[in-house]
């Protein structure tokens, strides 16, 4: 179990006050706050590492030793077979783009591409531009009573004409966690590329991009305690055959060939912090020597171990207030600790704004998933509000959510 008084001691953030309030972040699927690891590996590179690559001198070379080590670090997160399937970019929907337009180098007018209406616009909107030549978009719809994706359309719709199938691990919006292993094994039936998603996954549960043999994942460090840094795993196959956009000096291997300009080597050495952050919460739950995956692997299942029991807490308390309606599969369901709700008769921007001024700190909107609050007919609502667990929240931060939820319901 999480020892939660060492964990939110790592936390400089949880420190901040808005007035009598201490802030209660409910908004990691949004972004994660920094572990103090992480501010000091970023602070540390800046004042002891500095410098462009590639250059013959120490800390130009520690600069290319850094990004090795990212490399590594990512790829045990991740469970990739090699650091070089392994690229970094400014976020996950800039590269989400790159991949969908090199991807796009590949196709043929009529080719077929599937994303849902579950997604992110990170995952929808670099597809859907694509119409504009030739190529075919269908987006698979929901079943709105749970929110989970409609896999018998998958089955019917993803045929030999389907090139690309990109889709979420989880919904950063209600919590659903996809069925993609289902969903890889169909795309790979018709020799599709497959994308995931798997920003806001990664806060939460473990990836395992072998075992799932999807071609290409994407996730972003801020949303698991690290810096603003996009990932990109390619599977060694699929990210050989990518024809990406470069510039001429750039190499022509992956990783490379996918990171375009000077990275952000401050934010690389937070990514490294974030994974030893991850492991360290693995390791209240072993004993003795383990590997960095063991320790990463048992970090998850740490983090929900303390996640679930709270959320359980956190969905029944909400689901308990008249006027307050509940978005998504019940709180052991295959979701993430993330919850949507609308309170009957108040726009969500007025419950934020009104959570907020108490120091609790919560989304509302659509956060960019917007198709599903227009399949939800929740637009004109303002969407929904979002409350999202991480380790750093407490039972009374959630009690202090559903008070305050409570007394907005009753006016
Ligand atoms: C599920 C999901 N996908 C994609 C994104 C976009 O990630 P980024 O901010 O790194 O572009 C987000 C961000 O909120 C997200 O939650």
């Amino acid at each position: 179990m999480i020892d939660l008084s060492k964990c939110r001691s790592e936390f400089p953030a949880l420190k901040v006050k808005v007035g009598q309030y201490a802030a209660a972040y409910f908004d990691g699927a949004g972004g994660t706050q920094f572990p103090q690891r992480v501010i000091d590996a970023m602070v540390s590179y800046i004042c002891q590492g500095n410098a462009n690559i590639h250059g013959h001198y120490l800390t130009s070379q520690l600069t290319d030793q850094l990004i090795l080590d990212a490399r590594e670090a990512a790829a045990v997160l991740l469970n990739a077979s090699s650091p070089d399937e392994i690229a970094f970019g400014a976020n996950m929907t800039t590269m989400n783009f790159a991949l969908s337009r090199a991807l796009a180098r590949d196709l043929q007018p009529g080719d077929e591409i599937i994303t849902t209406d579950l997604e992110h616009e990170a995952n929808r909107s670099p597809w859907l531009e694509l119409r504009e030549q030739g190529f075919v978009v269908k987006s698979a719809p929901i079943n709105k009573e749970d929110c989970t994706l409609d896999y018998g359309w998958l089955e019917r719709e993803i045929n030999s004409k389907t090139k690309i199938v990109a889709v979420g691990y989880a919904s950063n919006a209600v919590g659903t966690i996809n069925d993609v292993e289902r969903v890889v094994q169909l795309a790979k039936e018709v020799g599709a590329v497959t994308v995931i998603d798997a920003v806001h996954y990664a806060a939460h549960g473990v990836i395992d991009v072998q075992a799932l043999d999807c071609d290409f994942l994407l996730c972003s460090a801020y949303k698991f305690f690290g810096p603003h840094v996009g990932i990109l795993y390619g599977k060694r196959s699929a990210f050989e055959r990518l024809r990406t956009y470069k510039v001429r000096p750039q190499s022509p291997e992956p990783p490379c060939k996918f990171e375009t300009g000077t990275g952000n080597f401050e934010g690389l050495a937070g990514v490294i912090g974030a994974v030893d952050f991850i492991a360290s919460l693995g390791d209240e739950l072993l004993t003795g020597e383990h590997s960095l995956r063991e320790r990463i692997v048992a970090g998850y299942e740490a983090i929900e171990q303390y996640e679930r029991p709270l959320f359980k807490v956190l969905v029944e308390g909400l689901e308990a207030i008249p006027g307050v309606t509940l978005y998504g599969l019940p709180w052991d369901g295959r979701r993430t600790a993330t919850v949507a709700f609308t309170v009957a008769g108040v726009h969500a921007s007025e419950v934020a704004r009104r959570l907020g001024e108490v120091g609790i700190f919560v989304m509302c909107g659509d956060f960019y998933a917007t198709r599903l609050i227009e399949v939800l007919d929740l637009v004109r609502e303002g969407g929904v509000i979002r409350a999202g667990l991480a380790p750093y929240n407490t039972l009374e931060e959630v009690e202090r959510l559903l008070a305050a939820v409570r007394e907005i319901a009753a006016q």
